[in-house]
């Protein structure tokens, strides 16, 4: 089969590091990819065109007539990729751009999870900035949760310890244009206290399979401090689950979403990724998200035994639930190991801090650097100039492990780390640590 993967980061990478093992595949193209995914896979082609050009992408796949197409990044979907490749007859992973509004309207997704019955916290929605300051005055609780309705990439979301914060933080969003732009939207929820977990479901509009669970690190800094990143590292599968908990994910949670966006004429097919909490009060979903996480996927996919192929074109055609008779498994086979990923950013990352992302700076490694056939190496945002790969985004690259001991496979992806160089190198020391 000929695979095209929309998409750049470490994501991608690792989605095209599985799927280059798969005895199906005979062609992989990334687009518009990165020089670190090309040098590290032979054979693996990539095309410069942006994930959010429909016309260049579909140009391109019209041309090229991939099989199947996987989508990264959330940006393709919220252009509508996958309703634009499903009329021209490509088989496409992914949510239509109706379905997508799980991820790109917290509103909609809110009023879904209610609908459905699926536990989640408590929120009103505004579109008046009076009317949201308002409320948090009169509010029975000082902590909040201010949550503009749109994608935001990660700075959307304000949690407020007291009802000042969350006055100040309405203003920012709604007339300060905090985000660039004035938001017009925004949700304001209950504050909740727990640990949260990563959870992964593939879909075909009606069934689903179960890929796994994962914990990500968002803030910058050990301890989780600092601002907010795209996800500094993360460890698989999540610790804090105890018996039943998948069963009741499935149950509470992917099956009802499923029926119920199945009924409002949007039958969600692709990814659904659900940021839960787990509370005093039992589990509640946070948001979900319509793709697969970044840094989560470099540590999913390298624990997941089965060739993911089938799987994918199952949900693309609307045959998971005759997959998984065919091959008399209901979920794809996950290794019984412990992954770690830690995420090695460019100095200056997130950029929220006064200081911008340093870019240009040249990577080196150790002469002793290599990987066994449990670490891998997933390049995000780097360039190659004349062979050497240099700085060229804020997550630059990461390092997964895997290991029968979690503990091991921190210290194996952590070695690795150490042997990686380049100036004002950021990265966590606690990802996966004992709590
Ligand atoms: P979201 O994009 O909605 O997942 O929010 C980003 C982060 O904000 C989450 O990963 C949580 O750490 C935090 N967060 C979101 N909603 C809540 C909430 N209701 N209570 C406490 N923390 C929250
Ligand atoms: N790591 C969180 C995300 O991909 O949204």
């Amino acid at each position: 089969m000929k695979i095209l993967i929309l998409g750049s980061g470490g994501r991608e990478h690792a989605i095209a590091y599985k799927l280059s093992r798969s005895s199906l595949v005979s062609d992989l193209i990334v687009a518009p990819g990165n020089p670190g995914m090309k040098a590290t896979l032979p054979g693996l082609r990539t095309k410069n065109i942006s994930v959010t050009d429909l016309e260049g992408l579909l140009e391109f796949a019209l041309s090229e007539k991939p099989d199947l197409t996987i989508v990264g990044p959330e940006a393709s979907l919220s252009v509508g990729v996958v309703d634009l490749f499903q009329q021209n007859n490509l088989l496409i992973v992914g949510p239509t751009k109706a379905a997508g509004q799980l991820e790109t309207s917290k509103a909609f997704a809110k009023k879904i999870m209610f609908a459905a019955g699926v536990p989640t916290a408590d929120y009103s929605e505004f579109t008046n900035q009076q009317a949201a300051l308002d409320f948090i005055i009169k509010s029975s609780q000082e902590k909040m949760v201010v949550k503009c309705d749109g994608l935001a990439a990660g700075k959307g979301v304000v949690v407020c310890q007291t009802k000042e914060e969350a006055k100040n933080a309405v203003s920012a969003l709604m007339s300060e244009k905090l985000l660039g732009e004035n938001v017009d939207h925004l949700i304001i929820e209950e504050f909740l206290e727990g640990t949260e977990v990563s959870a992964f479901a593939l879909c075909d509009g009606e069934h689903f399979t179960f890929l796994g669970t994962a914990c990500d690190h968002k803030r910058l800094r050990d301890g989780n401090l600092g601002p907010n990143t795209g996800g500094m590292g993360v460890f698989a599968p999540a610790r804090c689950l105890e018996n039943g908990d998948l069963e009741w994910m499935e149950t509470h949670v992917f099956s009802p979403m499923l029926k119920a966006m199945k009924e409002l004429g949007m039958p969600f097919s692709g990814i659904l990724f659900a940021g839960l909490m787990k509370t005093h009060d039992g589990w509640k979903v946070l948001e979900f998200n319509v793709r697969l996480g970044d840094p989560e996927t470099q540590v999913l996919l390298p624990l997941i035994e089965d060739d993911l192929i089938p799987w994918f074109k199952a949900s693309a055609i609307g045959e998971i639930k005759k997959h998984q008779a065919e091959c008399g498994q209901k979920n794809p086979t996950r290794k019984k190991e412990n992954g770690v990923h830690v995420v090695m950013a460019a100095s200056g990352y997130p950029g929220t801090e006064g200081v911008s992302v340093r870019l240009g700076d040249e990577i080196s490694f150790d002469p002793t650097f290599v990987l066994s056939d449990s670490d891998f190496l997933f390049y995000a945002g780097v360039d190659a100039v004349e062979n050497i790969f240099k700085t060229k985004g804020g997550r630059v690259l990461g390092i997964t492990s895997l290991s029968d001991s979690a503990e091991l496979a921190r210290e194996s992806a952590y070695h690795k780390i150490s042997q990686i160089h380049f100036f004002g190198a950021q990265f966590r020391k606690d990802i996966g640590a004992k709590a």
